[in-house]
């Protein structure tokens, strides 16, 4: 009897030896081949609600970042992701959560393919930096792509390999919650921005352990939503499609993004999610783009509601037909998606495609090879927060604030014996300025003003809130309720204000008040804000207007009566510390705004590249027939591009001179001021006349320069097709002769200019 045990114990060593091996020896497993090869063999072995599976991505069971239609249904989750049903989840996070449904997608399925982890890591993981908008105005490429690797180096260590990033979609409209989201109301500017964080999050190799999947997101058009409602219907034209809303996603092609994002707007009537236009025609066919596309949140099953799908397998065969691969959380593909094949109505090949897409990236990222390498407890711990991710995070918080307003240099502060009084509950706030889209971040873990300020030990600091901003404590799926009434505070702070040198105000909104699903009507300062600052005026004059917001506001008032305005956003981890340096002059501020900030609500949309129109301008004195408003200017408060610095810049010498096809503009730009600084130049162009009309100004190149006093240097542009052209109606690219002007200077509005022509 011993002996027959042996016996068979030796027969199912040998048994398992074998079937290992001839596992290993699996083409797909072969390490040796190309990923192609490995593809396709695998392919040849899934069934094909197994090739669906790998198109189905499930939220996880802890976060929820949208409306779940199956909400905590885990059982139904569990069992689908060990038939192999599953291909993607998202919200797993931290190397247990994550390893754990690894674990069962590669050692309990029948071919063991490894899951894609996705997560919002929009501006950081548990260490944040600014929010996107406010590194957008840093104008610093270099420090976003640092940024982004930063992010991607620490949630790549707790298990993470795919961002739902960056969001690319430009914007125009403030009153719009994800403007936080993006980087402005600028294609040049944010298809540079685009390009720098794909490189930053993907590197230049995704098998490495620190590099994440990119994902450009949303395509296309959600920047456009009528009114700034979030989700609300999209209309736009050819001209503006092609050339204001595309460009971003095309640089993020042209950084090698890996995914796209689909959007939950319709684009002219077509939901994006089932628009084929845009992801089979553009996208896949005219861009070349071998990636895969996720859909957004439920926006498969969100047809239905639009108006443009009938059922839920209506909309699964619209959206697999338009080109959309994978399925977040509405439960179509993996419960729809095989009947219809099966019934004849979607052909097999457009699984095989978009499954191949999926399984492609895995391969790339090097899952297939260990499907764990992002699960190491030791690198997690040694990661989160480190020294390096808290040194950029300091880095880029400090160059993302725009020095709004300076009159009789009140800023940089001084160092010592003076009497400040900080007022506003959002200096001392630790949470608020983590802002949105910030899941994996712990509340209060930010540094506040006040903390910043505290490092700062010769000067006498006493603070009063004067007012709360928000009632109770807002989270990221409610409603913000903003404090309306109580004023009890205010007496406090006028008479800390009464006998200080100088008063800092910290105002703005709650980090939870941008984001989506946080749109607003109202721009100004929310609750009882402004008047606490109208009423501290009245008692000291001399104040600092610390702003914290998401996005721009209303500040006609502050801007007429408040001498120094600092626009600080939501600057994340570091924002107290940064803000600190910048007041007290440790940074010079060379921040820029990627965005215009409206006189009124009732001027949005609102940018500076707007069209002329043909009636620009007053034709005789009180003439009512122009383009204008009768109760307010134009132009914007504060214009895109603006930003101060504690010295200052003059601009002469514009010269342009033909060399070839290519036009090279060159400018002298000098440091006047009596301290080093950074300034951003700008070059913009404008096409004159053309069969499509252009607008007044287009921002063409940005270089950031760096001038000691006295210091002058000249910086040089060079202007070819790629500047000069433009979409027409017909989607076709076209340079057009005729006279271009070019304005060089500090902001969309500062500008010196010339002109040159392009002959036929
Ligand atoms: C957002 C996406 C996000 C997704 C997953 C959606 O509500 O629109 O931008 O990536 O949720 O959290």
């Amino acid at each position: 009897m011993k002996n027959f045990i042996k016996l068979i114990s030796t027969f199912l060593v040998l048994l398992s030896v074998f079937s290992c091996q001839e596992k290993d020896q699996l083409i797909y497993k072969n390490q040796e081949l190309s990923i192609e090869e490995r593809v396709d063999d695998l392919m040849s072995r899934m069934t094909l609600e197994e090739k669906i599976g790998q198109m189905n991505q499930y939220n996880g069971f802890w976060n929820v970042t949208g409306p779940s239609p199956i909400q905590g249904d885990a059982a139904k989750k569990y069992k689908d992701l060990r038939k192999g049903y599953v291909g993607s989840m998202l919200n797993v996070r931290g190397v247990e959560e994550v390893k754990a449904v690894q674990k069962i997608a590669v050692e309990e399925t029948r071919l063991g393919i490894p899951l894609i982890i996705g997560f919002d890591v929009i501006h950081g993981y548990e260490t944040l930096s600014p929010i996107p908008l406010a590194e957008a105005a840093s104008w610093d490429l270099e420090a976003i792509q640092k940024s982004a690797e930063m992010a991607a180096l620490e949630a790549s260590a707790v298990g993470i390999n795919w961002t739902f990033a960056p969001m690319v979609d430009v914007s125009r409209d403030a009153r719009w919650g994800r403007v936080m989201e993006g980087a402005g109301e600028d294609t040049y500017l944010g298809s540079k921005i685009a390009y720098a964080r794909v490189k930053g999050f993907q590197g230049d190799d995704l098998s490495k352990e620190n590099t994440i999947v990119a994902c450009a997101k949303h395509f296309a058009g959600y920047g456009f939503a009528e009114s700034g409602r979030d989700y609300n219907t999209v209309d736009v034209g050819t001209s503006t499609l092609y050339n204001i809303i595309f460009p971003p996603f095309q640089a993020s092609i042209e950084a090698g993004v890996k995914t796209f994002m689909n959007s939950f707007n319709e684009l002219n009537g077509v939901p994006a999610t089932g628009n084929k236009f845009l992801q089979r025609d553009v996208l896949k066919r005219d861009w070349n783009f071998d990636g895969f596309v996720v859909s957004d949140w439920g926006s498969i099953a969100e047809m239905i509601a639009h108006g443009h799908a009938k059922d839920l397998s209506h909309a699964t065969e619209i959206a697999i037909k338009a080109g959309s691969d994978m399925d977040m959380e509405s439960y179509a593909y993996v419960d729809e998606l095989a009947k219809l094949v099966k019934s004849g109505k979607i052909q097999e090949t457009l699984i095989d495609d978009a499954a191949k897409r999926i399984l492609k990236v895995k391969f790339q990222l090097g899952l297939f090879d260990d499907p764990y390498k992002y699960c190491n407890k030791e690198r997690e711990e040694k990661t989160l927060g480190s020294k390096e991710i808290m040194d950029a995070s300091l880095d880029i918080a400090k160059k993302s604030i725009v020095l709004l307003k300076n009159d009789d240099n009140i800023l940089p502060l001084k160092k010592e014996g003076q009497n400040i009084a900080v007022i506003g509950a959002l200096a001392s706030d630790k949470t608020s300025p983590l802002g949105s889209w910030r899941i994996a971040a712990k509340d209060s873990t930010a540094v506040s003003v006040l903390e910043g300020l505290s490092v700062y030990k010769g000067n006498k600091i006493t603070y009063a809130k004067g007012t709360e901003l928000v009632l109770g404590t807002p989270d990221f799926t409610t409603e913000v309720k903003i404090n309306t009434t109580d004023k009890s505070g205010f007496a406090e702070a006028k008479s800390i204000a009464k006998n200080a040198d100088v008063v800092i105000m910290v105002l703005g909104e709650h980090g939870f008040q941008s984001g989506e699903g946080r749109s607003r009507t109202e721009l100004d300062l929310p609750g009882l804000q402004q008047e606490l600052l109208e009423e501290v005026y009245k008692v000291n004059t001399n104040i600092v207007l610390v702003l914290n917001n998401g996005r721009p506001l209303t500040l006609g008032w502050a801007d007429a009566h408040i001498p120094s305005i600092l626009e600080c956003w939501q600057l994340g981890t570091q924002s107290g510390n940064a803000i600190a340096q910048v007041l007290y002059g440790d940074y010079n501020p060379s921040g820029k705004l990627p965005m215009s900030f409206p006189r009124s609500v009732g001027q949005l949309p609102l940018y500076y590249n707007y069209k002329n129109t043909g009636r620009p301008t007053l034709p005789g004195k009180d003439i009512v027939f122009w383009s204008h408003y009768q109760d307010e200017k134009n132009s914007a408060l504060y214009p895109f591009g603006h930003g101060l610095s504690y010295t200052e810049f003059a601009y002469e010498n514009l010269k342009v001179k033909q060399e070839g096809k290519n036009f090279v503009v060159k400018i002298d730009v000098k440091n006047t001021g009596k301290v080093t600084g950074k300034e951003v130049v700008q070059m913009y162009i404008q096409d004159v006349f053309a069969s499509v009309t252009r607008p007044v100004k287009e921002l063409k190149g940005f270089k950031m320069v760096s001038l000691l006093p006295n210091e002058e240097k000249t910086i040089k542009f060079t202007l070819s097709d790629k500047e000069l052209g433009f979409y027409n109606n017909q989607g076709n690219f076209v340079v057009e002769p005729g006279k271009f002007k070019v304005f060089i200077g500090g902001s969309s509005q500062t500008v010196i200019e010339t002109s040159f022509e392009i002959y036929e």
